[in-house]
């Protein structure tokens, strides 16, 4: 898919169909999304694919803050991405230190844009997805058992789209966010 193509028509797909995606279209993605640019090539991103459905009924009912429209999202979506960052690495010098004075904001920069490239990549691979923000990080890093050195940054519901095409939210005009200095 051309790459302009791509980014206007990719939707946030919050139903699926039942069908299961297979382990390796899931590995296609995830090989295009390690292409994402990185602080320092720091690579710090790392993805949990969750098929289980128990597991998924257990985050839908008790890790999304009570928040009913992820946990119906979570519900109907055939995998749920866990993207994590092991910490203290984007955004940091060797000695430990912040290297700008916007502190942690890196490792969340790095993980936005490694968001969008796996959900870029899957839509182009014909796969739905929903970046999801309200959870609780916690509760998400326990029933996950991840390290204790990675940080959840965002869940990304994937599945196969039933809505063929949607229409895009409505976005602002160039003009309204575009400043150009001579
Ligand atoms: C950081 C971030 C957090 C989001 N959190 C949620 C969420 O918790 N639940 C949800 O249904 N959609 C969530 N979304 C999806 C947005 O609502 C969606 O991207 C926006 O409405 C534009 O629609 P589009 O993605 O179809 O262009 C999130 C998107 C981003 C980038």
């Amino acid at each position: 898919m051309e790459t302009i193509t791509a980014i206007k028509s990719r939707r946030s797909h919050r139903k699926f169909s039942n069908q299961k995606i297979e382990t390796g279209v899931i590995e296609k993605i995830v090989e295009a999304a390690r292409f994402a640019p990185s602080w320092k090539n720091t690579q710090t991103v790392r993805y949990t694919v969750i098929e289980n459905r128990a597991l998924l009924d257990e985050i839908s009912e008790h890790c999304v803050m009570g928040f009913a429209f992820n946990a119906k999202t979570i519900s109907r979506c055939a995998s749920l991405v866990v993207i994590s960052s092991v910490g203290k690495i984007s955004g940091y010098e060797k000695n430990g230190e912040f290297s700008t004075n916007l502190g942690l904001h890196w490792q969340s920069f790095d993980a936005g844009i490694a968001a969008q490239t796996f959900c870029l990549a899957a839509h182009s691979l014909g796969v739905a997805s929903v970046i999801l923000g309200i959870f609780d990080e916690s509760r998400i890093k326990s029933v996950c058992k991840l390290p204790e050195n990675q940080d959840v940054m965002a869940l990304i519901a994937i599945g196969y789209p039933i809505e063929a095409e949607k229409e895009a939210p409505k976005r602002l005009e160039v003009n309204e966010i575009l400043h150009m200095i001579d």
